[in-house]
């Protein structure tokens, strides 16, 4: 019998602003593809938003704009109770092309705003371009806070230098048991600034599922080895987690890991699986 049902509202986090924002979402890459119904991945975000997952990542990337237009559908009607957050492709994110590139995510996701938008990754564009056009998109209110994804600590320090880069709300990065290069520097660098990072492939991409020592700490706790390693990411403050599902059960199953406590011992097992850094390592990307 595996945890489903949840008794406790889902936990928030604060953002350098001081709004609260859930600290479990919605992902959705490689929605969109047609590995499924339109209809029942557009209800699996629905279910998710009901059970208070009320955060959704996309990005103008992700099915070439199929999946915003999915959100649009998921979300119509209840815009208001969304946090949602999407992205500018990097080789978009001139000044104008920010601005371009925001107004086409606006109209496939048919609202007005959207809540954070993010710089995708980075390549050649000047920082502070992109820092101009995301700062046009907030004094126009089609966007309400800006953030930066893949990220790493230089990355972000350049960012600090420029001129209102230090508004930078959050860096959405991979992180999940087997990714835990940011615990050395990254994460520290954000939590100094209190910045939440957004964990992305939380239980990386599915595969963290098989893994022996993950399906042991899961039968101790009558629990799924995807909501151990949810609860793993999620264990400390500051760390949002958007796992993507379009199935109904894992997406109860997902919101429950907020219910699973891991314990000193579930911790030490893991950190001899997968040692947890003692040096600086490059930023793993997907
Ligand atoms: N900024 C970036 O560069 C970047 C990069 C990667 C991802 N992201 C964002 O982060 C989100 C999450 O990352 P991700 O999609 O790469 O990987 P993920 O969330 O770690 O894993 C998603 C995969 O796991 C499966 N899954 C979900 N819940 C499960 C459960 N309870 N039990 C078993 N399998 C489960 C899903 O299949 P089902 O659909 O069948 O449940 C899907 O195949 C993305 O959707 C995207 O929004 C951002």
């Amino acid at each position: 019998m595996h945890r489903m049902k949840s008794a406790t509202a889902v936990r928030s986090t604060k953002l350098p602003s001081g709004e609260e924002v859930p600290v479990l979402g919605l992902g959705t890459w490689h929605l969109a593809e047609g590995r499924r119904g339109r209809q029942d991945e557009i209800k699996a975000l629905r279910l998710g938003l009901d059970l208070g997952m009320n955060l959704i990542d996309t990005a103008e990337m992700y099915a070439d704009g199929e999946a915003e237009e999915l959100v649009g559908e998921a979300i119509a009607g209840r815009r208001e109770s969304v946090f949602l957050v999407t992205k500018v492709l990097p080789h978009h994110a001139t000044r104008r092309g920010t601005i371009a590139a925001c107004e086409h995510s606006l109209k496939r996701l048919k609202t007005d705003w959207i809540d954070l938008y993010l710089l995708h990754w980075r390549e050649k564009i000047p920082l502070g371009e992109t820092v101009e056009g995301f700062q046009e998109l907030i004094d126009s209110e089609r966007i309400r806070y800006w953030g930066v994804s893949n990220f790493d600590v230089s990355d972000m320090a350049e960012l600090f230098e420029i001129e209102g880069g230090a508004s930078v709300t959050t860096d959405q990065v991979l992180y999940n048991i087997t990714r835990r290069g940011i615990e050395f520097d990254l994460m520290p660098w954000c939590r100094e600034r209190n910045m939440p990072i957004m964990a992305y492939s939380p239980i990386e991409q599915g595969r963290l599922v098989l893994h022996p020592v993950i399906r042991h700490i899961a039968e101790q706790h009558q629990a799924t080895p995807a909501q151990v390693a949810l609860a793993w990411v999620l264990r400390q403050d500051g760390v949002i987690a958007i796992p993507q599902s379009g199935t109904l059960e894992h997406v109860r199953e997902n919101r429950a890991a907020l219910d699973l406590q891991l314990t000193r011992r579930d911790l030490d097992m893991i950190d001899r699986a997968f040692p947890p850094p003692s040096s600086k390592q490059p930023l793993a990307v997907l």
